[in-house]
């Protein structure tokens, strides 16, 4: 099975990220699948107009991805930009994308109602990750629920294409999404993002994992009273760390009274520094390489350049686009 997915280098890894998507391309390529894991810096721009931290987000994801255990030897892994055919493959995909495909697209609407400028990149964006997915004849697309109309349209895209040119030459991909991690939520109890300033970062020193915890909303239940664990943010992030035992242990104590919340944030804060220790410290010891990264990046980038070749030969086939050379 051919796997793919990709993040923006739009700002630090969270780890909503991590449960929702990064977590799920490890298991696929712990089984042993062909995976393509990328940074997407062509979507980025759609929203990033700074070039010095576009260039810094992208070696802080090739990092990150790296230290959580991407294995360039078992995944390709590459900068999206490194195959500029995938601009290339988005031009014949607007040509049968319907424009009100895309004003249907709610990722769309929600970025301009948060203030990003409506370009046309904006707007084309569900289509240039149609050709992300469809360029490498991925079957399989490993995301968090918000992904999830973005990974329908593709196939919308790709069943155009195919009936548009009379032949299958675009593969349609299935979404991977895990429920119980398809929306992980950020210390305001909204969805985890970037562009909520609600995240708990992580690659991040162990303090300021403290302080963000102890900056997850709660409700004012003294700490005496007994709490609803299920109605709480601190619980629905404790459990994403905390082992089956240990949670019944806070649950428990949540409803019997006497255990505040801000016991369960140092709690969290805890599991989550434990949890990433290694990984931030292989993080820092990338970071200070970027001539490691750019080698590694740019090994990936052949191999995904040569995929992406034989696909657009039989797209400009196809389809009737020339090339003299
Ligand atoms: P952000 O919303 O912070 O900008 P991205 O859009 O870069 O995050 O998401 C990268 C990947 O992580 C996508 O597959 C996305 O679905 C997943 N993801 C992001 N936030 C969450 C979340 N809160 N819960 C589950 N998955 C998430
Ligand atoms: N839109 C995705 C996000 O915001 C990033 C992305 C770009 C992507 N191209 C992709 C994800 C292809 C999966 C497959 O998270």
């Amino acid at each position: 099975m051919r796997i793919l997915s990709g993040i923006q280098p739009s700002g630090r890894l969270h780890i909503g990220n991590y449960f929702g998507a990064i977590r799920q391309y490890l298991k696929f390529q712990a089984e042993g699948h062909d995976c393509f894991y990328f940074i997407a810096n062509y979507h980025a721009l759609t929203s990033l107009k700074d070039a010095d931290a576009l260039r810094e987000s992208t070696m802080h994801l090739a990092a990150g991805y790296l230290a959580l255990g991407i294995d360039p030897g078992r995944s390709v892994f590459f900068v999206q930009s490194d195959v500029p055919q995938v601009t290339e493959l988005c031009w014949f995909l607007n040509t049968v994308c319907p424009v009100g495909l895309m004003e249907r697209a709610t990722s769309f609407k929600d970025k301009v109602a948060r203030g990003i400028a409506p370009n046309m990149g904006l707007f084309d964006y569900p289509v240039l990750q149609a050709a992300d997915i469809s360029i490498y004849d991925a079957n399989m697309v490993p995301v968090g629920a918000d992904q999830k109309q973005h990974i329908e349209i593709t196939r919308d895209l790709v069943a155009k294409f195919n009936q548009a040119f009379g032949v299958e030459v675009l593969v349609s991909p299935e979404p991977y999404i895990v429920q119980s991690v398809a929306v992980v939520p950020g210390i305001d109890g909204q969805k985890m993002s970037k562009s909520y300033d609600n995240v708990i970062q992580i690659f991040d020193t162990p303090k300021a994992t403290a302080k963000t915890c102890g900056r997850i909303v709660t409700d004012s239940t003294p700490l005496e009273d007994p709490k609803d664990p299920d109605k709480c943010n601190v619980f629905a992030l404790l459990k994403l760390f905390a082992e089956p035992a240990e949670l019944q242990v806070i649950a428990d104590s949540y409803r019997a009274g006497g255990y505040g919340y801000g016991h369960a944030k140092k709690r969290l804060a805890e599991l989550i520094n434990d949890h990433f220790g290694d990984a931030r410290v292989r993080y820092d010891e990338l970071i200070s390489r970027p001539d490691y990264l750019r080698d590694i990046l740019a090994e990936g980038g052949r191999k995904a350049r040569a995929a992406a070749e034989r696909t657009m030969e039989r797209v400009r086939a196809a389809s009737g686009i020339m090339r003299t050379h």
